[in-house]
């Protein structure tokens, strides 16, 4: 009988581990279920085997999952499987460094979470462990793999000279549900979990990964940061105190092509009318693009012809990795998830070949060098160098 060809003859499978079993762990390990709609050639078969938490109801719910072999509470049983190649660590803020280096140093590869630690120092202890280890580590931000936001960067990357003179850039995450003040607190708003910089720990990986990405570092910031309720229902009857900043807006300094540009970071779990929206617009005196998951099956792109105009771009499904999913078919937040894992293997495995790879340490600790200095910056009332 023919056979048809199958994924990645080649390559040696790629066996997930979770730690975390929360609303990311579980966002994982069901994109993971659909690995066989990826058609791609240059992928490694991959699978979650092994997960780890510590609330009974979060490994119960991963019963489901016919490849799982392991369910446990201690992450070190995961961490010492020889069966798990890399982990996917999905735990509040406070507890990133301790984890990541426990794998790191078990010979485990990882899928970090954002933001990478609780803060800056935590984040370049885990990027120097990674590359004294020589392990491969990721950094979740899986936003930027919407096909309007790919289709920018890629624009931005090869044909930047088209836009004329870079006049400005905006590149914004805005969640809305904090606006209830009767919405329970999770550990996301203290800072003793999320961490001091809120919600640009929160979000802000999501809104820097394709800046950094094309070497848009802020050299210098200005920070408004706002916090939200002081307190909220613990769920149990009582009130806790919340105390991270909820709103950041950042102007920063960046220099494109030599040029100064103003650019713009926002990071807001109060925003008016926004679910889950990011966006990021890119505007040149010849040209522009703008994308927005508020619409998330367009693009839009400006041009200064003999008339300006903005076209509307439908794009459909195009991920940069193939899959059986029809190319007119909408694509959602469950396909950026398996596009942002098919890139993860594919980096892991070496056959990235140019597309957009995850965020990388560097990028993860740039970040948090941006973040500490939006937090002098909120203290003294002045812009503040970038470190
Ligand atoms: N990429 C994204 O879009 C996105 C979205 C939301 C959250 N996140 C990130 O994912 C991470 C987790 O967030 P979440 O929303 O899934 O949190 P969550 O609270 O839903 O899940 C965390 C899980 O960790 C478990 N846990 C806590 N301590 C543990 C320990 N010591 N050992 C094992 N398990 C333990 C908890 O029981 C819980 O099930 C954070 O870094 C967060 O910033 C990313």
């Amino acid at each position: 009988m023919n056979s048809t060809a199958v994924q990645s003859v080649a390559l040696p499978p790629l066996r997930w581990g979770i730690i975390g079993g929360g609303l990311m762990g579980r966002e994982f390990a069901s994109a993971l279920g659909r690995w066989f709609a990826l058609t791609d050639p240059d992928l490694p078969d991959a699978r979650l085997i092994a997960v780890c938490d510590t609330s009974e109801p979060a490994r119960e719910w991963f019963q489901r999952v016919p490849t799982v072999e392991q369910i446990t509470d201690d992450a070190d049983e995961v961490f010492n499987n020889p069966n798990v190649d890399a982990v996917y660590i999905a735990l509040p803020h406070h507890l990133h460094r301790d984890f990541y280096l426990r794998a790191l140093e078990a010979g485990k590869d990882v899928l970090a979470e954002k933001p990478f630690g609780v803060d800056l120092q935590a984040a370049r202890e885990v990027r120097d462990a990674a590359k004294r280890l020589g392990r491969f580590v990721r950094v979740s931000s899986e936003i930027p793999f919407w096909p309007g936001a790919q289709r920018i960067w890629h624009e931005l990357s090869e044909n930047l000279d088209t836009l004329g003179r870079i006049l400005e850039v905006r590149a914004g995450f805005y969640h809305s549900s904090d606006l209830d003040p009767q919405k329970p607190a999770n550990w996301k708003r203290q800072n003793a979990f999320c961490g001091e910089a809120g919600a640009m720990n929160d979000l802000g990986m999501h809104v820097a990964h394709i800046p950094l990405r094309l070497g848009w570092k802020p050299s210098r910031v200005y920070a408004q940061l706002q916090h939200g309720f002081p307190t909220r229902p613990d769920g149990r009857g009582g009130e806790v105190v919340c105390d991270t900043w909820d709103n950041a807006v950042l102007s920063c300094d960046v220099s494109i092509a030599g040029e100064d540009v103003p650019m713009c970071w926002e990071c807001k779990r109060m925003a008016p009318g926004h679910m889950n929206t990011w966006s990021l617009e890119v505007l040149g005196t010849s040209g522009g693009w703008r994308f927005s998951t508020q619409t998330p099956k367009t693009l839009y792109r400006f041009d200064r012809g003999r008339e300006q105009s903005w076209s509307a771009i439908d794009l459909g499904y195009a991920g940069a990795f193939s899959a059986v999913t029809g190319g007119i078919f909408e694509f959602g937040f469950a396909d950026t998830l398996l596009q942002m894992l098919a890139s993860f293997a594919c980096e892991r495995a070496g056959t990235l070949n140019g597309r957009f790879g995850m965020a990388t340490p560097d990028e993860a600790v740039a970040s948090h060098e941006v973040w500490q200095a939006a937090l002098r910056s909120q203290q003294e009332k002045r812009a503040v160098e970038v470190g």
